[in-house]
């Protein structure tokens, strides 16, 4: 089917995934045609990669929100903020220490700034299967094996468990260690008192947050924020970097929409929104519990996530169910769970019709399994070293501890089973075909 005709008709399943915004704008609302407010550089109009007049009053306006020394505008995506912040910190050879659940794009960010990586595994929830939070003690003891140039981590994780940045920055600081965190998922932070933290204001150098994913902005409209810890001679550097991976020809609808985004988030109205959105979820989640369904939750869960399991349901199979008798889509679903993305455009009605569908469905006597998690990575080859590596195929039977040249990935989330220059393990062949590629 074309695109054209993919979008002319109007969907009307129940979307729990991203962007929020439930194709219809809660701010940005005279959002005329794309057409109408689509220009380029032209004459008194600003210029994203050298901002002087309207970008560079939004973004001003933005970092002061933030209380960041200096926040960036990007119109794709969190990917290009986090390879920006990568760029302007990292040099060739300066050896970072990464959690192993962040997003594919850091991996890019690796093979850009031609870093030496060593991966740090999060604590895991064997019940769910998921990575949860940064173990403090441990960063500790692995910061003071290496000198390290940074440390990049994700929180919220994209199952929604925040990691204590505050001490995680305290240990960060104290071995002269940038912190970059992936904070995609936690734009809402900053706009509500029920909410945690955000990582700049626990003491983060650099936080990237995506805008589209729970703050009901456009796909594609994302920041970059400069932590006031960062000195001033390092911060043309970002611009440099950003001016490296974006377009010359950035959106103003985008741009807009960005600058609306927060002005909306940032007023009564949109605080309000924030909190209704809290409370709604959380009297989602109380009128469920006598009905057999089980969140994921804890201290540090970021509240506007919903992460359940249906009593002997299998997550796969109730997202099934979900998906063919209730027209309802969740984000993700493993054996065990289903995850619903919620964020500024989640209604009540929207949650009280999964509610519903929930209720309806009856639970049954699946037992559900623990999870196992991956062993340490073996690093063979570093990222960038194997972009360009020459390469051929071996029979699945012949693959174990050969060097991958591809990466096992699922999408959704987009973290890396197994990436380019690792060597392959067994459990691997799960997911690999009959012929493997192999870096020689
Ligand atoms: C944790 C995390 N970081 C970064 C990204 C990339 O965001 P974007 O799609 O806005 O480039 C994602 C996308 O899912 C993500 O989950």
């Amino acid at each position: 089917m074309s695109i054209i005709k993919l979008l002319s008709k109007k969907l009307k399943r129940k979307l729990f995934t991203t962007p929020s915004h439930n194709q219809k704008p809660v701010f940005d609302k005279d959002v005329k045609s794309f057409y109408e407010i689509d220009y380029s550089e032209i004459d008194g109009f600003d210029n994203l990669a050298n901002p002087k007049n309207s970008i560079f009053l939004a973004q001003g306006k933005v970092a002061d929100i933030q209380n960041a020394k200096q926040t960036f505008f990007t119109t794709q995506g969190a990917t290009t903020a986090i390879l920006s912040a990568m760029k302007a910190l990292i040099k060739p050879k300066d050896r970072v220490l990464v959690a192993r659940n962040c997003h594919k794009s850091v991996f890019s960010g690796l093979i850009l700034t031609q870093a030496t990586v060593d991966w740090f595994i999060p604590e895991c929830d064997e019940n769910w299967g998921i990575y949860t939070h940064i173990d403090v003690d441990k960063l500790n003891s692995t910061l003071e094996l290496n000198q390290y140039k940074a440390f990049i981590l994700t929180s919220p994780t994209y199952e929604g468990v925040n990691s204590d940045i505050s001490k995680i920055s305290e240990i960060c600081k104290k071995h002269g260690v940038y912190l970059i965190v992936d904070e995609a998922w936690g734009a809402l932070y900053k706009f509500s008192k029920n909410l945690p933290k955000t990582a700049l204001e626990q003491g983060a150098d650099v936080s990237i947050n995506s805008l589209h994913k729970t703050s009901g902005a456009l796909n594609q409209c994302a920041v970059l924020n400069i932590s006031k810890n960062i000195q001033n001679v390092e911060i043309p550097l970002f611009q440099k970097a950003i001016n490296l991976f974006q377009t010359t020809s950035p959106s103003y609808p985008l741009l807009k929409n960005i600058e609306a985004c927060y002005s909306f988030l940032n007023s009564k109205k949109g605080k309000k929104e924030v909190e209704n959105l809290i409370s709604n979820i959380q009297k989602f989640k109380k009128s469920l519990i006598k009905h057999d369904v089980e969140f994921y939750e804890g201290e540090n869960f970021d509240p506007t996530k919903i992460l359940l399991r249906k009593k002997g349901i299998k997550g796969t199979d109730l997202a099934k169910i979900l998906f063919d008798k209730f027209d309802i889509e969740e984000e993700m679903s493993n054996s065990t769970y289903c995850l619903f993305v919620c964020g500024i455009g989640t209604t009540k009605a929207k949650l009280n019709y999964l509610k519903n569908a929930l209720k309806k469905i009856p639970s049954s006597n699946y037992e559900f399994e623990k999870h196992t998690f991956q062993p340490y990575p073996m690093v063979k080859i570093q990222p960038h070293k194997t972009f360009n590596c020459e390469f051929g195929f071996v029979d699945k039977n012949n693959c174990l501890h050969k060097i991958s040249n591809k990466t096992i990935m699922p999408y959704p989330p987009g973290i890396g089973l197994l990436y380019p220059g690792e060597a392959i393990q067994n459990w691997h062949k799960d997911y690999l075909g009959n012929d493997v590629e192999v870096i020689i």
